[in-house]
């Protein structure tokens, strides 16, 4: 078979969590040649194996670090016809980034800098950018547009995304024909509904729907739900938890409205969140309900740094895009359960 003008959409960190399931909707929905670099600093190899499985596909990854300039220039010359990137390689850690800042600070910025080097050398224009909604830090005002100022941040790992998206703005300005756009993520949870794909933390997890899963199969005790004294409907927490698929989907759409040409101006931003504002406690029992589990909980102590209550406005991506989540809080939370259950039986098998 000749693959002679085939074009290619390279994905960074394409083993990692939401990149697996992006190339997932990639291979469903396009007809791109898809390659991942991604040097496994926080995933594993076997994440190509359940790409297969669910898609049928091989994916091609370049085992290289994308703060090393001629290593990922060498790895770039030998893909046949790039035309996109979708940036997700980076460390995402908000504890280990207040620990570690340089680490953060070289591997975040240090490849963002690379691969918009890229880019330019090698003539490719459409870029995607995986940011986040730690962005906004500490908001007065709810739900959170796109145009809510931006406090400071609470970590250096969201330094490094704010950073990141002025870099990606003022790079797309300079470039003639280079057009981008920066996806800020709210809390993307779940795992493709197969129950074949999902997040593989590699120490014990600090977010709450692993933390959730684990325990309910009995890798943690306890889940400690932090702080039950704030000033919302039922004293916990409350964020936009986002179907990981549903993030997925958002990439596709944003790559096609590059690619067709949509977009307006150098780069655009669009918040990926329901819009529904949840509660630890409202996903605490979505998951009792839904997975028939008595989940072992208490309600402790507040956890330094967290932000009260943020949910997205999402009506841009939604008009832009022609985007709109599929999945509720229940089936995230079965989709987290299939997945935690299967990784349990092969573990046992
Ligand atoms: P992940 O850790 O599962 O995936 C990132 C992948 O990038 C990993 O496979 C890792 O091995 C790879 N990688 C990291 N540095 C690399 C380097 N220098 N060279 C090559 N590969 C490298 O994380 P994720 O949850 O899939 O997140 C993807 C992106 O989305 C990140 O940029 C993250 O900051 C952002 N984000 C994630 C969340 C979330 O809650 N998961 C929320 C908002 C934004
Ligand atoms: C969610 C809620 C906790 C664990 C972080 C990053 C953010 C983004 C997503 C990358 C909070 C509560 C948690 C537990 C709990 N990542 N919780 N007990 O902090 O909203 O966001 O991940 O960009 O940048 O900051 O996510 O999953 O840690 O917490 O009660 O054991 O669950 O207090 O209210 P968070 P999270």
């Amino acid at each position: 078979m000749s693959t002679q003008n085939i074009s290619t959409i390279i994905v960074t960190g394409g083993a990692g969590y939401i990149g697996s399931h992006t190339i997932i909707e990639l291979l469903q929905q396009t007809s791109y040649n898809i390659v991942s670099i991604d040097n496994f600093s926080n995933s594993n190899k076997d994440t190509f194996d359940r790409i297969k499985a669910i898609t049928g596909k091989n994916i091609v990854n370049y085992n290289v670090d994308i703060c090393h300039l001629e290593a990922l220039e060498k790895t770039i010359s030998q893909i046949e016809n790039p035309i996109g990137i979708i940036h997700f390689a980076a460390f995402k850690s908000v504890p280990q980034s207040v620990a570690e800042p340089l680490l953060y600070y070289h591997n975040n910025l240090g490849s963002l800098i690379n691969i918009l080097k890229i880019c330019q050398k090698f003539h490719i224009s459409h870029f995607i950018f995986s940011s986040s909604c730690s962005v906004y830090g500490n908001v007065e005002k709810l739900p959170v547009t796109e145009q809510t100022p931006f406090s400071n941040a609470e970590s250096p790992y969201a330094q490094t995304k704010q950073m990141g998206e002025e870099i990606v703005t003022n790079f797309a300005k300079s470039q003639s024909g280079f057009n981008s756009v920066l996806l800020r993520y709210f809390n993307p949870v779940g795992a493709h509904p197969s129950g074949l794909n999902g997040e593989y933390p590699r120490s014990k997890p600090d977010n709450l729907v692993p933390y959730i899963t684990q325990t309910a199969i009995g890798i943690l005790q306890k889940l400690t739900v932090f702080g039950g004294d704030y000033d919302t409907r039922d004293g916990s927490c409350i964020r936009d938890y986002i179907h990981v698929s549903d993030i997925a989907d958002a990439h596709v759409k944003a790559l096609n409205y590059l690619i067709d040409h949509k977009q307006k101006k150098s780069t655009s931003i669009f918040n990926l969140g329901t819009g529904n504002g949840v509660s630890v406690l409202e996903a605490v029992h979505s998951f009792e309900k839904v997975t028939q589990q008595k989940l072992n909980y208490e309600v402790g102590p507040r956890r330094a740094g967290d932000v009260i209550n943020i949910y997205a406005n999402n009506d841009l991506v939604k008009k832009e895009l022609n985007w709109d989540p599929k999945y509720d809080l229940d089936e995230m939370m079965l989709s987290a359960w299939k997945w935690q259950l299967n990784l349990a039986n092969e573990k046992n098998s």
